[in-house]
């Protein structure tokens, strides 16, 4: 088959790997849709974090072809949505709901896992891992949706969630990449009132503006803390969801969050810092991580399939598996929010 090799910081190529074939019968084999490009692949792309040589991408849909002697709720042909990690649905962690924490799950696209930018991967855990889409002749703005709930949207929900929005909530969302602006859906969705979206990009500021932000401010550092401060009384923002990663991000969330609030933070963190005199004399706390996408899916999958949310809008450049080099680059040069990959043709 074929599929994207990273070949280490700023080196993305097409390539052939051995097809993916059932290694054990709990494994399934999908072909793959429709895959994607990441803010987390940027970090790799950038040489920031480290990533196995070899497959990469976390993020598709696709088509089972083949499944295991074990697999019971899924047969070839059913078109299915793979969260980012893989997990066996029956440790203590997945137990718990913590699927992207599971004791013997992974990512997809790393250590030699096959990932999503390429036409196979052989999942494991099939039955616990994927989601079945119901119903079919789904719509290619439908299957765009689809795909972001493989990471984005559900990371987005994580931040949301992770910080306790509720009902006529006041909530800033600190970055405007593809997972700030499904936090802004997510924030939305949980019933909050005023979402204040931090944002200097036109296309982001009105994509931000169709999820369901009320304000829109491009200051950053102590400048937007002030300006935030000043806009809800001099008291913060309900809910702060750090979508980002940098220490600027952090600190920012941190100074805009309201006394007894819990920041949401899901960027994947590079100099970040807990501002603790923050966490014990304002009552802020912290939470967030690494996102159970699997146990969101099935609620955010009920309203992408019936319209009430599009996080596939996030999408905003497409090319086939051959462009996938320029996938990266649109991303890393901000020309594109997020890049979407046609792999192989849909069901
Ligand atoms: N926790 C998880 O499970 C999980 C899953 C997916 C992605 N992530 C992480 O989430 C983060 C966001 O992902 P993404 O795909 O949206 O990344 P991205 O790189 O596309 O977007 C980040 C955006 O934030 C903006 N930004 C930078 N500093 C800012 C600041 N101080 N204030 C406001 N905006 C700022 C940037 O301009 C950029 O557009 C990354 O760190 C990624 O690795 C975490
Ligand atoms: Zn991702």
């Amino acid at each position: 088959m074929r599929a994207t090799l990273f070949g280490g910081p700023g080196d993305i190529t097409v390539g052939e790997r051995p097809d993916p074939r059932l290694e054990t019968p709990t494994d399934a084999v999908v072909r793959v849709t429709l895959g994607c490009v990441c803010g987390s692949d940027l970090w790799y792309y950038r040489g920031v974090n480290p990533h196995a040589l070899g497959p990469i991408g976390h993020e598709f849909i696709g088509v089972v072809e083949q499944v295991g002697a074990d697999v019971t709720t899924l047969r070839p042909g059913d078109l299915v949505v793979a969260p980012f990690t893989y997990c066996d649905g029956t440790c203590a962690n997945c137990a718990a709901g913590w699927t992207g924490n599971c004791l013997h799950g992974g990512s997809f696209g790393n250590h030699g896992i096959d990932g999503g930018q390429g036409e196979f991967v052989r999942v494991p855990y099939a039955d616990a891992t994927l989601v079945k889409v119901p119903g079919g002749g789904h719509s290619d703005t439908t299957l765009k949706s689809l795909l972001a709930l493989s990471d984005v949207m559900c990371t987005g929900h994580h931040a949301a969630v992770s910080a306790g929005i509720e009902p006529g909530a006041t909530v800033a969302v600190v970055g405007d990449g593809a997972v700030g602006l499904c936090a802004v859906i997510a924030a939305k969705r949980l019933g909050a009132d005023r979402i204040i979206a931090l944002s200097r990009n036109p296309t982001r500021q009105a994509l931000a503006r169709e999820f369901g932000a009320t304000d829109i401010v491009i200051e950053r550092g102590d400048d937007v803390t002030k300006l935030i401060m000043d806009m809800t009384g001099g008291l913060g923002v309900d809910a702060a969801l750090e979508c980002v990663g940098t220490g600027q991000s952090m600190a920012t969330a941190f100074s805009i969050a309201r006394v007894g609030s819990i920041v949401g933070a899901i960027g994947v963190p590079h100099d970040s810092v807990v501002p603790i005199d923050t966490v014990i004399f304002r009552n802020v706390g912290l939470r967030g991580g690494v996102a159970p996408a699997r146990r969101y899916i099935p609620e955010l999958l009920d309203d992408v399939l019936a319209g009430r949310v599009n996080p596939g809008l996030v999408f905003d450049y497409e090319t086939d598996l051959d462009g996938i080099a320029d996938a990266y680059t649109a991303m890393i040069e901000r020309r594109a929010t997020k890049s979407l990959v046609r792999i192989s043709a849909g069901q």
